[in-house]
């Protein structure tokens, strides 16, 4: 357990429909501890001036406390370089970055771009985009019943045409953790760039870039205490120094006459216009909050919930939980016979209780599965088993009034 978490979170304390909040949908983004709402308040307290630009004493500390983060972010993920890390919006932005940058100049009709059947819609339209513009193929790893990749036969999708493999790390519906570093050696040997999603991952375990060995990883700050609208995009520094730029602007450029532009250096060369600056002070806050506590109790805290909500929820009968890969994160959906995921998810809002209900913003994994949608409990450092037991009660009450 992890102690005296939840003082630091002053929404945990709030109420949610007059009752306690119980906030079970980290998953698609988590609260913010004190810590970083005081880090991003006192940066335009005290701080607040434009990065890379200015020739006086604020802009100066500013662009330091800018570029420190940079190098809190390659140490998190593992990485010596801080020039292989992107300031993005989030991973969605992130992934049309390579998208963009990387696939409209190297991908040739016929080429193939390979994803997988569980992959968020943010790792898929990109792709579906790049293959208009560049009349390369968008191929699918499928997927099985339990809500793991079919992997049996790698030669049958890996192959010499295979030119990008993009895949999520942890599924944002069945949390279902793949073995992405297979699939990373599979891409290699074919002499294919590779992508990780790892929205769902960085902010639960320790990751490393290196070992991965993935040319790219993308990844969003608010699923991990950050404020919104700040992601990453780490990049091995010499793909990122052959990209074409992604957004053109100030601070992207070397110089530009009327005619003509040339390239900044990595990463600024992917950063055009004024950065995420505060947003980005509050993601240093948050590396420095989880780094406090540790990645392996963040890891251990949220496996040892997912255990307890696992055989709990099981409990309740005509309750079904979908995908059963041994190998998940702190993520479960489910759906309860005769009650529609959308009536079960309000009527846990009666209880204060907040999960989300939907397709989860992946639409072709829930297809594939015979699924329109599902109720999601997702679960964080800050999440209690006292939560999970009020989250079955409110279940059961709810299944009771439906089986009226
Ligand atoms: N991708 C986020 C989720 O799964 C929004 O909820």
């Amino acid at each position: 357990m992890l102690k005296n978490i939840r003082n630091d979170f002053p929404l945990l304390s709030s109420t949610n429909r007059a009752k306690p909040l119980v906030y079970l949908d980290s998953a698609a983004t988590t609260q913010k501890p004190r810590q970083v709402i005081d880090a991003v308040s006192s940066f335009y307290e005290s701080n607040n001036a434009n990065v890379h630009r200015g020739i006086y004493q604020l802009s100066e500390q500013a662009t330091k406390s800018y570029e420190n983060v940079r190098k809190s972010v390659a140490d998190f993920i593992g990485t010596a370089d801080p020039r292989s890390i992107i300031f993005t919006s989030g991973t969605t932005e992130s992934i049309n970055l390579v998208a963009y940058a990387w696939g409209r100049k190297n991908l040739k009709p016929r080429d193939e771009i390979l994803i997988t059947e569980m992959e968020h819609h943010s790792n898929i339209v990109p792709w579906q985009l790049t293959t208009r513009e560049t009349g390369a193929n968008l191929r699918y790893i499928p997927i099985l019943k339990n809500g793991t990749l079919d992997l049996s036969d790698p030669e049958k999708y890996f192959t010499k045409k295979t030119k990008l493999v993009s895949i999520i790390h942890q599924s944002n519906v069945f949390g279902t953790i793949n073995p992405v570093k297979q699939i990373i050696d599979y891409a290699k040997s074919v002499g294919a760039i590779t992508i990780v999603d790892a929205a769902q991952s960085v902010p639960h375990a320790n990751i490393n870039v290196e070992e991965l060995g993935c040319d790219f990883l993308a990844f969003s700050g608010h699923k991990m205490l950050a404020p919104t609208g700040i992601g990453v995009l780490y990049g091995k520094t010499k793909i990122l120094e052959e990209m074409i730029p992604f957004l053109g602007g100030g601070e992207m450029i070397s110089s530009v006459s009327m005619e003509s532009a040339t390239w900044n250096e990595i990463p600024y060369k992917f950063e055009a216009g004024t950065p995420k600056i505060a947003q980005v002070i509050g993601l240093g806050a948050a590396i420095e909050y989880l780094n406090k506590i540790g990645m392996d109790d963040v890891q251990k805290h949220g496996q040892d919930l997912l255990k307890y909500a696992l055989i709990s929820l099981s409990n309740i009968p005509e309750l079904t939980i979908y995908g059963d890969s041994t190998n998940r994160g702190a993520v479960i959906s489910f759906n309860v016979d005769n009650v529609h995921p959308h009536d079960l998810a309000q009527f846990l809002d009666q209880d204060g209780i907040a999960v989300r209900a939907g397709h989860h913003c992946a639409q072709p994994i829930m297809t594939k599965l015979g699924l329109s949608s599902t109720t999601r409990a997702s679960f964080y450092l800050y999440n209690t088993k006292k939560e999970i037991d009020a989250l079955c009660e409110s279940i059961v009450k709810t299944k009771n009034i439906f089986s009226i």
